[in-house]
């Protein structure tokens, strides 16, 4: 409750200077109102004229909104398109000599590539995955580091219709395998290794790992980028090295026209239960989802140098890297490293240099850049900036002063953006040249997204309660399923209880004020956040229990002053409860053995072994016990369900 009370007594008010008003795209209030009502008069009428004026159709839809089989909307039905043709050739008579991306290596070296560079390796790359029989409709997953060459990927597939699954280059092989089965994918893109603070990780040594792993008869061929020329088995009936099917590939690529409902992607996510979900993606509403947003929430000038720091592994980099920029013939940078390395200056270094006016990151990045040096931005010249952007989390009201005093320099808006991998594009974000800010709150929902807070009946509350967030009517960039699993999707996203299954349920409670500004409060379900990713509690719990010393494990979040939430487990050995030297030897185990399961991220903070877990009398683990121990506070709920209080105490203290 704390955090949610100390955003509650923030009243601090940012209004757009009068400069950045009028160069807005959207200039004051008014301005976004009228949109808001537009869009509330004519939903579908709105959406269409956005849809006509922002994509380039190969055949234009008549068809706006088909809503005939709730919860599987489809937009723009009967038209088609190719998201890599709105990318890459819309912009080749206009603006072909146009820096598309400004690449920045971890060891410092720069490279630039034209719209006209980039569709040309986007060309000869498509042109090698066909070499390589893959077709439309195919899943391709990508595996691969912070570089040119998964956006070159990425495009690739969505030129000739296959449909990627990038997979973040941090996870597990156990990780990559459960996606590469659940996908039946037929091919994986990836490097040799990957480079991020001077260190090297395989990456090609962990697809093969999880190759190994068995069931995936569907894999026909693994791509390797050669990143740093390290020694990497090779299969050569399997394995073939990017550099050599692209080196005599055409340059001249066809786009595949595809159905606008074509999936582009899927994009695997944290759940409450089960196995991760892809999350599936359509082609021409979630194109039109991040054109919109980049012009409206970052205000975007043929002149800006955009920088969002995600990796393309998560939704962020894919909506605001690999699509969205280069949809609106952006410049953008892409950097492979870490804040931190060489030295904690290297985010404003990069702004200095490569003048960077719109920087979007992580409230636990600013954090961690905070820890590293809180005046440190001031020794450099960021006077190229006009907007800032966080995602991925509430971002607490100090955390946002001193990004907007010490980043911006009191003179930059920031854009809080509150969105999903399942919504693809921003939703609740303020417009910045017509919205007032409020540090910690994400303002108000975009034109033609209908957010709102609803009881467990589904009944809007009023302001100041707390309820569940939901979206009451369709929009173009949300989740069409998830991949396999319609029951599912429509359990999770459309439940029957709240608005008979047609709001969109997302998984977040939130409240607003008096002015209506919303206020995101966390999860509803047991769902960590932690340094801005989504991970589910029971799938850490699954990975420790497939440890075989392990018996019975229970995870929690606990608030962290970088990463927001850190992961606590309870674990249950099944031989005798651990004593002394032995708590931190396990200790140890069992993190490296979770950094293995899943990835480093999940990798438990903290473990509390104890003889059992607080149960209710019929079995049920008592998770909000589990949540005040491992804050470290005293317990003052209601015990009496407890099967057995005792084990409290030993909980309670880790050590011991
Ligand atoms: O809980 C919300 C939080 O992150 C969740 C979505 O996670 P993911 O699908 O991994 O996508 C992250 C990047 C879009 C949400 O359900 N979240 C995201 N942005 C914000 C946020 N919470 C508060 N404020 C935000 N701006």
């Amino acid at each position: 409750m704390s955090t949610i009370e100390s955003i509650l007594n923030e009243t601090r008010i940012f209004q757009p200077s009068q400069e950045f008003i009028q160069q807005a795209n959207l200039s004051g209030m008014q301005a976004y109102q009228a949109l808001c009502a537009e869009a509330e008069l004519d939903h579908q009428g709105f959406w269409a004229n956005q849809a006509k004026k922002l994509i380039v159709w190969h055949k234009l839809f008549s068809e706006v909104l088909n809503d005939k089989t709730p919860p599987f909307y489809q937009w723009f039905r009967d038209g088609e398109l190719n998201v890599s043709y709105n990318c890459l050739d819309r912009h080749l008579a206009t603006q072909g000599d146009k820096v598309a991306i400004i690449f920045e290596s971890d060891e410092g070296e720069v490279i630039r590539s034209t719209y006209r560079e980039l569709h040309r390796r986007v060309c000869q790359f498509a042109n090698a995955l066909k070499s390589q029989n893959i077709k439309k409709g195919d899943r391709v997953v990508i595996y691969m580091p912070m570089r040119i060459e998964a956006v070159v990927a990425m495009q690739a597939c969505a030129r000739i219709g296959a449909i990627h699954s990038v997979v973040f280059g941090g996870f597990s092989a156990k990780s990559l395998h459960e996606r590469i089965v659940d996908a039946s994918a037929v091919a994986i893109i990836t490097a040799d290794e990957q480079v991020r603070g001077g260190k090297q990780n395989p990456l090609k040594a962990t697809v093969d790992e999880a190759i190994l792993m068995g069931n995936i008869p569907s894999v026909k061929s693994v791509i390797v980028y050669q990143r740093t020329g390290a020694a990497v088995p090779f299969n050569p009936m399997r394995d073939v090295w990017w550099h050599e099917i692209t080196q005599n590939a055409s340059a001249q690529c066809e786009p595949e026209w595809v159905n606008a409902e074509h999936p582009l992607f899927t994009l695997y996510t944290s759940g409450s239960t089960g196995k991760p979900k892809g999350v599936q993606h359509s082609s021409a509403g979630y194109l039109l989802g991040t054109k919109v947003s980049m012009q409206w929430v970052f205000d975007y000038k043929p002149a800006d140098v955009f920088w969002c720091t995600a990796d393309v592994g998560w939704i962020t980099g894919h909506s605001y890297v690999a699509y969205g920029p280069l949809a609106m013939g952006a410049t953008q940078i892409i950097f492979e490293g870490i804040p931190t390395y060489p030295n904690p200056g290297r985010f404003w270094e990069i702004i200095q240099k490569h003048q960077v006016t719109t920087f979007y990151t992580a409230p636990t990045a600013i954090r961690s850049l905070i820890k590293l040096g809180a005046d440190l931005p001031t020794q450099y010249n960021l006077s190229s900036l006009r907007l800032l952007g966080s995602v991925g989390e509430p971002i607490n009201p100090e955390a946002w002063i001193w990004f907007y005093e010490k980043v911006g320099q009191s003179r930059c808006p920031i854009v809080d953006t509150w969105w999903q991998t399942e919504t693809g594009c921003h939703m609740i974000a303020p417009m910045p040249g017509a919205v007032p800010l409020k540090p910690g709150s994400c303002t108000f929902p975009l034109p033609g997204i209908s957010a709102a807070i609803v009881d467990e009946a589904g009944h809007d509350v009023e302001n100041g309660k707390g309820g569940f967030l939901v979206i009451k009517k369709p929009f173009p960039s949300q989740i069409r399923t998830l991949w396999g699993d319609p029951e599912r999707f429509k359990k999770t996203y459309f439940p029957e209880d709240i608005g008979n299954g047609h709001y969109y349920l997302a998984g977040d409670s939130a409240y607003r004020d008096n002015e209506g500004y919303f206020w995101i409060m966390g999860r509803i379900d047991d769902v960590l956040n932690v340094s801005g990713h989504r991970l589910g509690t029971m799938e850490i719990e699954s990975a420790l229990v497939a440890n075989p010393l392990v018996a019975e494990a229970a995870v929690v979040g606990k608030p962290h002053e970088v990463k927001g939430e850190a992961v606590i487990a309870f674990v249950v050995l099944k031989g005798q409860y651990p004593q002394g030297e032995e708590i931190l030897r396990l200790t140890n185990d069992l993190r490296d053995w979770v950094a293995k399961e899943i990835g480093p991220i999940a990798k438990p903070d903290e473990i509390r072994f104890g003889e059992n877990l607080p149960k209710t009398r019929s079995g049920k683990i008592m998770r909000r016990l589990l949540r005040t121990l491992a804050k470290g506070e005293e317990i003052t709920q209601d015990i009496s369900t407890l099967e057995n209080p005792a084990i409290l105490e030993q909980l309670k203290n880790p050590s011991k």
